[in-house]
């Protein structure tokens, strides 16, 4: 296999090196079809995935399903002392992205030969793989979690037992360019190993 590490000439390490999160509100339809989502689950399944435990899933909400949604939003918004004005905002954002997916891990922590924080990592490089399909295939995305991802009512209707929600993907069609947040800075983040002399 030819190395391209020219991202010009590299359309994979092009997509990888241009991908920024796309908040909602920049977003329009059509998010991804079933056959495009299926793609992007196939990616995230390309991740390393220690003892073969893939432990995540993605749940996607259907435009029918907001309203259910946002009422459980909405629960978390009373029990969480928010003014009426706040709650009419967390049921808005039920409604966030024309396509959304809840994002969920599961952890067990009895796997002697791979332990949470390994587990954690192919959750985490599962959800990037994701994230980086759907970019890859033009559309704008971001995970967005915050407090109620650990709500009661929420974390049932998305959860079995032994599961943790992550957090909910918007996908959609960008209405603007994508913009990185700050200057990526490789220096601090590779070294040579400074080995213990003998
Ligand atoms: C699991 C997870 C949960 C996140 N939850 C939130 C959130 O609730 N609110 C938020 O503003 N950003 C959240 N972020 C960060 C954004 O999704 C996004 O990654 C961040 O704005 C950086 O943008 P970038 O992906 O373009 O680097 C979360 C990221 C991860 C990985």
């Amino acid at each position: 296999m030819t190395v391209h590490t020219d991202a010009a000439h590299n359309a994979a390490l092009a997509a990888l090196l241009s991908r920024h999160s796309l908040g909602p509100r920049w977003m329009v339809a059509p998010g991804p079809n079933d056959e495009e989502l299926k793609l992007a689950v196939q990616a995230a399944l390309r991740a390393p995935n220690h003892g073969r435990l893939e432990p995540w899933r993605a749940v996607v909400i259907s435009s029918e399903q907001r309203p259910a949604l946002a009422d459980l939003f909405e629960q978390f918004a009373r029990t969480s002392g928010k003014s009426e004005e706040e709650v009419a905002i967390e049921r808005e954002r039920a409604f966030n992205g024309p396509v959304l997916l809840a994002w969920i891990a599961r952890i067990d922590d009895t796997v002697a030969k791979v332990p949470p924080h390994e587990q954690w990592i192919c959750v985490g490089g599962a959800f990037a793989n994701f994230m980086n399909a759907v970019h890859a295939m033009g559309y704008g995305a971001k995970i967005l979690s915050g407090r109620k991802c650990q709500h009661p009512a929420i974390v049932r209707a998305f959860c079995e037992e032994g599961e943790q929600l992550v957090g909910f993907i918007c996908v959609g069609t960008a209405t603007r360019e994508l913009e990185p947040r700050e200057k990526d800075e490789v220096g601090p983040r590779l070294s040579a190993w400074n080995s213990p002399t003998s």
